[in-house]
């Protein structure tokens, strides 16, 4: 990621990208690169970003072109003509990159049904793209991945995925990004129960029974069922009028009486067997409210 923003600092690039060109090819720095160009045509011509007479040393030979010792001035857009405004094919070469392993990505899913989301940071001039070798071992396509600023953010889903099942084998992520200079190739494993995190529970309401104040809220929307399946474990956080706080953990019930004195509450969820995030918490809700 370091290299990839300080390549993009040196070089004034032909055209930034915008989204993956369909071929393009991964050169190690100082070793040759051929292209090809994908044409029946005798006479052809090649430019490096439009330019015809770039510095790079270039070697053509009928449809092919060997790039000599591939440096970061010979990166970019490697078209080849009949003609003038006769295009014929065009490859993109970058070199690779050696510091993949950087890219900090964090996914998370909302449910157990097989999606998820993941983010990371990267430099602005950078394109991604993204797939899922699938729980089976079949590779799922490429799905584009959206970037605003420096942080990039994709969805994809397992449609195999068995929300019931044990999850005998680790979810496979596949990125690939470009910068206008080099390449970057990486996999992540994880499972999906790793990185479950309900959304915030939802449809707080009040009831008065007999004398007493009771707390009723639903699952997230997104949470699955059913509910004796996936269970859910409540985190309840009371603000009391005198300003001290009281937490309240509920399992297997969706309601609860409220404790004297409070004025505030917001409640959190999370998966009771698995260890990771509790969910958001929601709004907090007045219980002074005009009955
Ligand atoms: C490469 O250059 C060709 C010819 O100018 C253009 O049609 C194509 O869109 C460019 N490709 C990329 C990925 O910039
Ligand atoms: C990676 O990203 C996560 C979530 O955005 C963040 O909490 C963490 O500090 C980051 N780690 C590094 C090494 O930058
Ligand atoms: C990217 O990594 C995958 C898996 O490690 C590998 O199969 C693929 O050939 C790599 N792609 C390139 C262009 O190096
Ligand atoms: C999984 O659930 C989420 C939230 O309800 C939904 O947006 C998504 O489309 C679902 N994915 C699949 C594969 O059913
Ligand atoms: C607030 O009220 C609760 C319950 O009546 C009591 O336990 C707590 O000590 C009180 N806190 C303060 C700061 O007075």
């Amino acid at each position: 990621m370091l290299v990839l923003v300080g390549l993009a600092l040196f070089l004034v690039p032909a055209e930034p990208l915008t989204a993956f060109p369909p071929k393009f090819q991964v050169g190690k720095l100082n070793q040759d690169v051929v292209v090809r160009c994908d044409t029946s045509e005798q006479h052809i011509y090649w430019t490096l970003n439009g330019d015809e007479e770039p510095m790079a040393e270039l070697v053509p030979e009928g449809q092919k072109l060997t790039i000599v010792g591939l440096d970061l001035p010979a990166t970019g857009n490697y078209s080849c003509w009949a003609g003038p405004g006769h295009l014929l094919d065009t490859t993109y070469v970058v070199l690779s990159s050696t510091r993949e392993e950087e890219l900090n990505v964090s996914c998370q899913a909302e449910s157990y049904n097989g999606s998820f989301h993941c983010s990371w940071p990267g430099p602005p001039s950078a394109i991604f793209r993204a797939r899922l070798i699938r729980s089976d071992g079949s590779v799922g396509p490429w799905v584009p991945v959206a970037s605003e600023q420096d942080q990039f953010s994709t969805s994809l889903a397992d449609t195999l995925f068995c929300p019931f099942g044990e999850e005998l084998r680790p979810l496979q992520l596949h990125l690939e990004g470009l910068s206008d200079t080099s390449y970057l190739n990486l996999s992540r494993h994880f499972f999906l129960r790793d990185i479950v995190r309900p959304e915030p529970p939802q449809q707080l309401i009040l009831q008065q029974r007999g004398e007493q104040l009771h707390l009723a809220w639903a699952p997230p929307a997104s949470w699955p069922l059913p509910k004796s399946y996936f269970a859910l474990l409540y985190h309840l956080q009371y603000e009391l009028h005198n300003g001290s706080q009281v937490e309240q953990f509920v399992e297997g019930a969706e309601e609860t009486p409220v404790p004297v004195g409070a004025g505030w509450v917001r409640i959190s969820c999370r998966d009771p067997y698995t260890p990771p995030a509790w969910s958001p918490w929601s709004a907090w809700m007045g219980l002074d409210a005009p009955q």
